[in-house]
């Protein structure tokens, strides 16, 4: 039996509808004339989240490169939550390749602490007139558990980005997750930044890409550095056409994600309340603390594994699982059983290795 896998939302395979417009899409050579499939789904991106322009990428590590390059030039200061995914888990491209100074800024989760980036741009090299800045926000905020960010703290990064003279990016790889969780449109989240990554690959199930937003001047200048980092692709309307169903179709069932994440949560902690409070869980994504059970996260995802769990783990001590199409209530049940056997198992060697 395949395994319930909960590694991550960018398992979800391709719908019906998606395999049906990918069979009868349109298509062009995108680095040259254009390809009439990927210009739906950018003027669809734009449309939805409010901006001039949009550009199709074939990942979220890509786009948001490209648009801190498209921002700013090599020496420039980013200013980012200390957690953000373009430091944990980008490679480090922005300073390898872009040439980029990454600032990390201390937060809550993954909330910036405002307080310490208006220091930040008081102490660095912005304020020594060394270089131009860039302020990015990730919401929903992947390592934090899927949080997102209230519109409150969006508007006061950027009325601090602004009085500084810095552009804003937002890395929202799960845009659509913080705006169905806030229960508004996406475009009200992408106000406060001046461009905008997200991915159809995600919850919204398309097998490839994401899109970079913004004013169609900036879209300009990032179709350059798109090219230059390898990212111009030919037919690719034949994935697009999968985004474009992904936006028209996908977007409102991410509840349906949300809330399997909480009823999940909820198991874990009536299993023991240590590992998690279900009361935090905003979107899609669960992060459970172990360390009572004095076993490696290593160790547990090798347990669950052989129950037919597929999950991943956050550090020594977390797990981390991740709700999306392929998970419904019977393999919520099933996964939250896996869990309270593996833990009575660990709980029986513990009390066995004290006695
Ligand atoms: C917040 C965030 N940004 C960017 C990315 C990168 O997307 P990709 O895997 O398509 O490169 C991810 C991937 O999970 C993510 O969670």
């Amino acid at each position: 039996m395949a395994p319930i896998d909960l590694r991550s939302d960018t398992v979800t395979r391709p719908t019906e509808a998606m395999q049906e417009a990918m069979r009868c899409a349109e298509l062009g050579d995108d680095g040259r004339e254009g390809d009439p499939t990927v210009r739906k789904l950018e003027a669809l991106a734009a449309e939805k989240l409010g901006k001039q322009a949009a550009l199709y990428m074939p990942s979220g590590t890509m786009t948001n490169l490209c648009a801190l390059l498209t921002h700013t030039g090599r020496g420039a200061e980013v200013f980012l939550e200390r957690t953000a995914h373009i430091i944990s888990y980008e490679n480090s491209g922005i300073s390898l390749l872009g040439g980029l100074f990454y600032r990390p800024i201390a937060g809550t989760r993954g909330a910036m602490d405002v307080t310490a980036l208006e220091f930040a741009f008081e102490s660095g090299l912005a304020a020594k007139k060394l270089s131009p800045a860039l302020v990015c926000m990730e919401t929903t905020h992947n390592t934090a558990g899927g949080t997102v960010l209230p519109l409150e703290h969006m508007a006061g990064v950027q009325r601090i980005a602004r009085a500084n003279g810095a552009n804003v990016h937002i890395d929202g790889a799960r845009l659509f997750n913080a705006a169905v969780a806030l229960g508004v449109a996406p475009a009200k989240i992408a106000a406060y930044a001046d461009s905008v990554c997200f991915c159809v690959s995600k919850g919204l199930s398309a097998p490839v890409g994401s899109l970079l937003c913004g004013t169609s001047a900036f879209i300009d200048r990032a179709r350059h550095f798109r090219r230059m980092l390898g990212g111009s692709m030919r037919q690719s309307g034949i994935v697009a056409a999968a985004g474009v169903v992904a936006l028209e179709a996908m977007v409102e069932r991410l509840q349906d994600d949300h809330s399997n994440a909480r009823r999940l949560a909820e198991g874990f902690q009536a299993i023991d309340s240590s590992m998690v409070d279900a009361s935090g869980i905003e979107t899609n994504i669960v992060r459970v603390d172990i360390s009572a059970s004095a076993r490696s996260a290593q160790q547990w995802v090798k347990d669950l594994a052989a129950e037919g769990v597929a999950t991943s783990e956050y550090g020594r001590s977390q797990l981390r699982f991740v709700t999306h199409r392929h998970i419904g209530a019977s393999e919520v049940e099933q996964a939250v059983a896996a869990m309270r056997r593996v833990w009575e198992r660990a709980s029986s060697s513990r009390a066995r290795t004290a006695g």
